[in-house]
């Protein structure tokens, strides 16, 4: 037997000698592939157990650790990931515009919820959108604490000790800079750097696509002396938490972070007017190859940080900004096949598999397709798109691509066609599992009628379920869950939620074992048991999305945790609002809660109750709740304002403010915003010419209140 295969308690002391030394190169290379190269060759599985038999090896003869053993290396984290960080202000995106009409549509939102007619100035700042990613630089007592990528935007990865080689970013502040303040900017490369990089690793085999890229593997790099060789930099131009006001414009406070010594952008400027705005961002545009780092658009913001704040945001990004995009890239390639997914509902989505051609600097393989319709040269009002043209397998296409979204087929070159190219014939059955798969009158998509027999909507769901806004199941990525649920072993099957929960106990009771399966190693099993076992509680919201019900995407699966507060009271509202031959019963009460939500519409609220209006997803749910504790949603706002917990009512006319920013006001203080008054309602604010739901609140005795008393309530100045 080699010694590379024998079992650690009978090497001898000279093979285990040996057997170290292998391990530490071995480790070395494999690490240094995955770090500096971005490119590992071997699965984690395969990587833990190397490490677990150099761990095991060393525990027998410690006299034999050697100095470069890999167990010894400074800053290594074993599993090769950084801690977590949740950041006290969670760090949200930004919507996209593509338009100068959307740009126009930007402003005039702005104006609406703020109630602003037309003459009242509203200065926006205008500044390049950086292509990197987002960091947030905390500052305690002005000295640099931690440093934090965005993440999800709740939760980043803590990358202080790389950042501190980074010799832009201050690792103090001056006296004049609060106690605490999160500075937050982008982590970028230059185009220059970039491609040295790109030259230097290419020595090695390896490629990176772009700068972004370049960015984001030095900033993943284990160890901070390789991140140090990187040229990595940085733009400061947000903030999350502070102890005290930074100052009273965006304008002044970037120009703040400026003296403090970052670097901010200086192509950064106010603008008083849309086509002041517009002129920047062409300008800008205009100068884009000239500007030494990618950017791929203009970010606009609302200056007054007084006006920020009564802008709020929406569920992921703010009201007061925007991010006017650079038009997408385009380029030229052929369609080789048209490949059909099948969705987690059922729908059959084409996906067009080009011959590789880069786009905007990145190898584009794949495109969407969007449906059947979109491959005929149909659009979704049923009016023809690319004048009428069909895309056919074969055909030299054009294809764009914006961003991080999927690249698109745009249109087809009809001189390039292959003579013998035939029209596409969409499936009529499911490609996964042979049902039927149909398309009801009004819709673009097809979908399969399997419902629970169909593989592939269930692996779908199951993916859905542990992916990362859901239960965020490390270790349980597309290829475990093909696995799991394919797998003979029944002790091993996977085939609904509650069966992750009950595996380990399913195999602890076998005599299959997963670490002796190819592809999971001791500690890769042990890892992914116990990120399993740590989502045992999990917020009502997330559990919710995870299920997957139609139209209950994250934004809705929050509405209803932070109306409903508890599980299971949503769910006696969605099992109680009978809804006969699938339309809502107007006369329920619990129909009526679920549609008043504010945000929510009767098509969600359908979806709510069809969904558990089916036995097979009620079982599904209940075997779920005996393994997972969901817990309970903690009201939201601020819980000492009057009105926190109360549920309100807006009706007829505002005049200070915005039914929007009333609405939002409201959420912020803590209370549930209400379309219809019923016994639950607390308080009614009522405007000029209120109708039926103030004689209605009359009628029940709610308390009725107008614009002033509101703003009395709340203590905020008309
Ligand atoms: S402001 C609350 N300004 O774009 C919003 N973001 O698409 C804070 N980005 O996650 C973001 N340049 O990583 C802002 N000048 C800029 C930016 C910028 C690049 C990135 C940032 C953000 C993403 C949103």
């Amino acid at each position: 037997m080699p010694t590379t295969d024998k079992p650690v308690d009978s090497l001898t002391l000279e093979e285990a000698e040996t057997e170290l030394a292998r391990l530490a190169g071995e480790i070395g290379e494999h690490d240094r592939r995955y770090y500096a190269e971005d490119a590992p060759t071997v699965s984690d599985a395969e990587y833990d157990a190397l490490r677990q038999r150099n761990a095991a090896i060393e525990a027998r003869f410690p006299e034999l650790v050697r100095e470069d053993s890999p167990s010894r290396k400074v800053g290594t984290a074993p599993s090769g990931t950084f801690g977590k960080v949740v950041h006290a202000v969670p760090m949200l995106s930004l919507d996209n515009v593509f338009s100068d009409e959307d740009v126009r549509d930007f402003v005039a939102s702005v104006r609406r919820f703020l109630a602003f007619p037309a003459d009242r100035e509203i200065v926006f700042t205008a500044e390049p959108k950086i292509d990197g990613l987002s960091m947030s630089l905390r500052y305690e007592n002005r000295r640099l604490v931690t440093a934090a990528t965005r993440g999800d935007g709740t939760t980043g990865e803590n990358v202080t000790a790389n950042i501190r080689t980074i010799k832009e970013i201050p690792e103090s502040l001056p006296a004049d800079a609060p106690d605490v303040v999160e500075v937050r900017g982008e982590v970028y490369m230059r185009r220059d750097d970039f491609f040295a990089l790109q030259k230097r690793l290419s020595e090695t085999g390896q490629a990176i696509a772009n700068p972004r890229n370049g960015a984001a593997g030095s900033l993943r790099q284990k160890d901070p002396e390789v991140t140090r060789t990187r040229s990595l930099r940085f733009f400061a131009y947000a903030w999350g938490e502070v102890s005290e006001p930074l100052g009273e414009t965006q304008y002044d406070v970037v120009r703040r972070f400026g003296d403090w010594g970052f670097p901010v952008n200086d192509r950064m400027v106010r603008c008083r007017t849309v086509e002041e705005i517009l002129e920047h961002y062409h300008a800008i545009e205009a100068e884009r190859a000239e500007i030494p780092y990618d950017i791929d658009g203009v970010v606009y913001k609302v200056d007054r940080l007084d006006l920020q704040q009564r802008l709020g945001f929406r569920s992921r990004s703010p009201r007061w900004a925007t991010a006017h995009k650079f038009a997408a890239e385009k380029a030229m390639t052929v369609l080789n096949g048209i490949d059909i997914q099948v969705g987690r509902t059922g729908a059959l989505t084409p996906v067009a598999r080009l011959e590789p051609v880069t786009v905007g600097g990145v190898v584009v393989t794949n495109a969407t397709l969007h449906n059947e319709d979109y491959i005929k040269g149909i659009g979704n009002n049923g009016q023809p798109i690319r004048d009428g043209r069909d895309i056919r397998v074969g055909d030299t296409v054009i294809i764009q691509r914006a961003g991080d979204v999927i690249p698109q087929i745009l249109d087809v070159v009809m001189e390039k066609r292959p003579a013998d190219a035939v029209p596409y014939e969409f499936p009529r059955v499911c490609p996964a599992c042979g049902s039927h798969a149909v398309r009801e009158e009004g819709e673009a998509v097809r979908r399969c009628t399997g419902g629970l027999i169909c593989p592939a909507q269930a692996v779908e769901r199951l993916r859905h379920f542990v992916s990362r806004n859901a239960f965020d199941i490390e270790g349980l990525g597309e290829k475990q869950i093909e696995f799991f649920f394919q797998a003979g072993d029944e002790a091993l099957r996977v085939q609904s939620p509650a069966d992750i929960f009950t595996l380990k106990a399913r195999q602890a009771g076998s005599l299959t074992k997963l670490e002796n399966i190819d592809g999971f190693g001791d500690v890769s099993v042990r890892k992914l048991f116990a990120a399993i076992d740590d989502r045992r509680a999990i917020e009502f919201s997330r559990f919710l999305y995870a299920l997957g019900i139609r139209h209950i995407g994250e934004t809705n699966a929050r509405r209803f945790a932070r109306h409903f507060l508890s599980f299971a009271s949503f769910r006696a509202a969605a099992e109680s609002a009978v809804a006969p031959e699938g339309k809502g019963d107007p006369g329920n009460a619990a129909w009526q809660e679920l549609n008043g939500i504010n945000g929510i519409g009767s098509v969600v609220a359908e979806a709510a109750v069809d969904f558990f209006a089916e036995e097979h997803n009620r079982k599904v749910v209940d075997d779920l709740l005996k393994e997972v504790n969901v817990r309970d949603e903690e009201p939201v706002g601020d819980v000492s304002s009057p009105v926190a917990g109360k549920t309100v009512v807006f009706t007829g006319a505002l005049e200070k403010m915005s039914r929007d920013e009333a609405k939002a006001m409201a959420e912020r203080l803590g209370a549930k915003v209400a379309g219809s008054v019923s016994k639950k309602t607390d308080l009614v604010v009522a405007g000029p010419g209120a109708g039926s739901k103030l004689k209605q609140a009359t009628d029940l005795g709610v308390e009725v209140i107008d614009e002033d008393g509101w703003f009395a309530l709340v203590a905020r100045d008309g």
